[in-house]
C-alpha cells in the first residue's frame, strides 16, 4: 500500500499537517484494521466501504480537526485511551508524571490514588494498570468526561480498581464525598491564562474543552483552591503531583508550601520546561 500511503501523506501536507507519513500510517491501519507495520507491506485495493472511511477521515483531517479526535482514541503511557471532544486529548508531557508517581507508590502495599480533574482517566488508569492493589478516586466536574473515563477503565480492565465522583474542587461537600485520608494525589488541572486561550493552536482551541484549557486571569485559580482541598486530604508523608505550565513551577510550588505541604522536587519534559512539581505533607 505504499502507492496510497505517500498519496495520503502528500494530501495531509498540502494541507499543512505536521507529520504527514505518520499520519498516513496511523488512518491506513485504522481503516484496514491492521497494525501499521503491516500496512506498510501489506499489497491490496481498498473495498468501497473502506475507501469511504478513508475520504471521510482525510475530509476532516483537511480541515484540521485532529486526528485523535476523528480516530477517537489516542496513545498514552503504554496504552490506548478513547477520547472525544468532551475530554482533552491526552499529551505526552503528562506521562512524566505517571512515571513519577509510580517511582514513588509502594509496589506491595495497597494505595489510595486521587486525581483531580481526570477527564479522559489517562494518569489514574495508567496507574491502577500498573499495580492491582492500588485504588483510585477520580474527580472531574464534567459528568461528560467521566463518561469517557469510566469506558477507559472498562478497556483496561480496572473498573473494580475506580470510583468516579462527578464534583468540582470549588464545591464545599467534596472533601466528604472522598474516601480518606489518601497516600497520593495527581492532578493535571486547566492551567492556560484566560487571556491566551485565544492565541493557542486551532487544532487546540477548537476541539479540546474550554473547561480542560481554562486556569483563570493568572493561569493559576485551579492550584490555588486544589491545595487548599488536598492539604487535609493527604495522609503524613503522601504526596501531590501535578502537572504545571510554562513558567508556572515555582508559583505552583509556593501555593502548595503555604497550604502546608513540602517541595520534593520538579521535573522537566524532554523540551526541559519544567513540567512536573512533586510535594509531601
Ligand atoms: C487539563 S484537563 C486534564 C485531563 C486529564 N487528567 C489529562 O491529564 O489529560 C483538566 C480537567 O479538569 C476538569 N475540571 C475543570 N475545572 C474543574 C473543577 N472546578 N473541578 C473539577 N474538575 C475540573 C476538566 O473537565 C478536565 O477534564
Amino acid at each position: 500500500m505504499n502507492q496510497l500511503l505517500n498519496k495520503i501523506a502528500l494530501t495531509l501536507s498540502q494541507s499543512q499537517i505536521d507529520l504527514p507519513r505518520l499520519e498516513a500510517r496511523r488512518i491506513l491501519s485504522f481503516v484496514c484494521h491492521k497494525s501499521e507495520d503491516e500496512v506498510a507491506l501489506q499489497e491490496r485495493e481498498l473495498s468501497m466501504a473502506e475507501t469511504q472511511i478513508l475520504e471521510d477521515i482525510i475530509r476532516q483531517r483537511k480541515a484540521h480537526k485532529p486526528l485523535d479526535k476523528i480516530l477517537g482514541s489516542k496513545g498514552f503511557y503504554k496504552y490506548d485511551f478513547i477520547v472525544s471532544e468532551d475530554v482533552l486529548s491526552p499529551r505526552p508531557d503528562t506521562e512524566i508524571l505517571v512515571e513519577e508517581a509510580i517511582s514513588l507508590l509502594p509496589s506491595d502495599k495497597p494505595q489510595k490514588i486521587v486525581d483531580f480533574g481526570t477527564g479522559s482517566g489517562c494518569i489514574l488508569l495508567s496507574l491502577l494498570a500498573e499495580n492491582k492493589l492500588w485504588q483510585g478516586q477520580g474527580v472531574d466536574i464534567s459528568a461528560k468526561a467521566l463518561n469517557i473515563a469510566k469506558q477507559n477503565a472498562a478497556l483496561l480492565g480496572v473498573e473494580q480498581q475506580v470510583r468516579w465522583i462527578n464534583k468540582g474542587w470549588f464545591d464545599a461537600d467534596l472533601p466528604q464525598l472522598l474516601d480518606s485520608p489518601v497516600d497520593m494525589i495527581v492532578s493535571n488541572p486547566p492551567y492556560i491564562p484566560s487571556q491566551d486561550i485565544q492565541s493557542l493552536d486551532d487544532e487546540v482551541k477548537n476541539y479540546d474543552p474550554l473547561l480542560a484549557l481554562d486556569g483563570g486571569e493568572d493561569g493559576l485559580n485551579h492550584y490555588r483552591q486544589i491545595a487548599q482541598v488536598s492539604a487535609p486530604l493527604l495522609k503524613e508523608g503522601g504526596f501531590i503531583l501535578l502537572e504545571v505550565g510554562i513558567h508556572q513551577a515555582q508559583m505552583v510550588a509556593d501555593i502548595f508550601c503555604q497550604a502546608g505541604l513540602h517541595w520534593v522536587k520538579t521535573v522537566s519534559d524532554l523540551g526541559q520546561i519544567a513540567r512536573c512539581v512533586i510535594l509531601k505533607k
